[in-house]
């Protein structure tokens, strides 16, 4: 009978066999997919797996900090971190078009990751959390590309290694059932989609550091007070965006010319089509006054009101 203690039992003597005694690379993110894999594969191969988790500078407040926490701390994994920030943000340095941005974080997420797994000596093998969805989407569809969207694939040839691909017959739901049954917390289980490109399609235009450093506090701040008002939970997605203009505002009786940020949160089934979460007035003032007193460099918050279509979920 199917169950998920017996999944778990069973793929970790797969891995076994599929891996022996040889080393299994993983870029492990931290989102759902990836860090299910790990545990799964800690389980079974302990330290033969080796994570590696590179911070692009466009990861939420505490995401990499979470990840470290839980991999490298308690469940004592081989993880390597790579701390890639100032590489990211200076490719990006000037460049405004999305498609853009999104090709150059996917091109230099490929060489950052190539070149760790170059350092490593005697990796065979390469962990992806693809799961069942993926293989359905990539196998028939052929929807025009509106959006290009990034994953480990296209490293070159000369590092081409054997796949493990412990979740390619789950759903999402079982994946996380799977991560819940792996002991992974229920916050990074359950966690809302992140896109592959983070907060870099959220920080629209050119990217600053000024201007992220105001995105990724005010979307913790979101994070938040979505958390302690039970909205985590009903809400698919929901996150902060910020322009690359400014508006003219006061503040302490000075004038201020400084940044808004737009707050987001949708729901869907499918991604493909959204309508947006009414968010209930005294949640919306409480948001909005939080981010105008407790981030630099911001002076107006706006509700996105867009279905999609015709917006699309992201900005960017
Ligand atoms: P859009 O903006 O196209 O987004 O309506 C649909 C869903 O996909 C997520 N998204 C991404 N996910 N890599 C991902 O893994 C990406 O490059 C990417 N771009 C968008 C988006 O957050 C939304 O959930």
């Amino acid at each position: 009978n199917w169950n998920m203690k017996n999944f778990i039992n069973d793929q970790v003597e797969l891995i076994r066999n599929q891996v022996g005694d040889k080393k299994v690379l993983l870029a492990l993110s931290g989102g759902v997919d990836s860090s299910v894999v790990a545990a799964l594969l800690i389980k079974a191969i302990g330290k033969q797996l080796v994570c590696v988790h590179v911070n692009h500078g466009l990861m939420r407040k505490g995401e990499s900090e979470d990840v470290i926490e839980v991999f490298r701390n308690q469940l004592d994994a081989n993880l390597v971190y790579v701390d890639a920030v100032d590489r990211f943000l200076g490719k990006l340095e000037g460049v405004s078009e999305p498609e853009e941005k999104r090709k150059i974080i996917g091109a230099e997420f490929i060489r950052v990751f190539e070149e760790e797994a170059r350092k490593l000596d005697g990796i065979e093998f390469l962990a992806q959390g693809t799961i069942y969805p993926d293989i359905i989407e990539s196998g028939t569809k052929t929807a025009k590309v509106v959006k290009s969207h990034h994953n480990v694939g296209g490293l070159p040839e000369d590092l081409q290694f054997q796949l493990v691909e412990p979740l390619y017959q789950l759903f999402k739901d079982e994946v996380r059932a799977c991560g819940e049954e792996l002991g992974l917390p229920h916050d990074m289980v359950y966690r809302q989609p992140f896109p592959g490109p983070g907060l870099g399609v959220r920080c629209l235009g050119a990217i600053t550091r000024e201007r992220l450093t105001a995105l990724r506090e005010a979307d913790a701040i979101l994070r938040e007070e979505f958390a302690k008002n039970g909205l985590d939970k009903k809400v698919w997605q929901y996150f902060t965006v910020i322009p690359d203009f400014k508006s003219v505002g006061v503040k302490n009786n000075a004038r201020c010319y400084e940044y808004p940020i737009i707050l987001r949160a949708v729901n869907t089934i499918d991604a493909m089509t959204a309508s947006i979460e009414q968010i209930e007035w005294p949640i919306l003032l409480k948001i909005t006054d939080r981010i105008l007193n407790e981030v630099p460099n911001v002076n107006r918050v706006c509700y996105d009101m867009t279905p999609k279509p015709c917006g699309t979920i992201e900005w960017e």
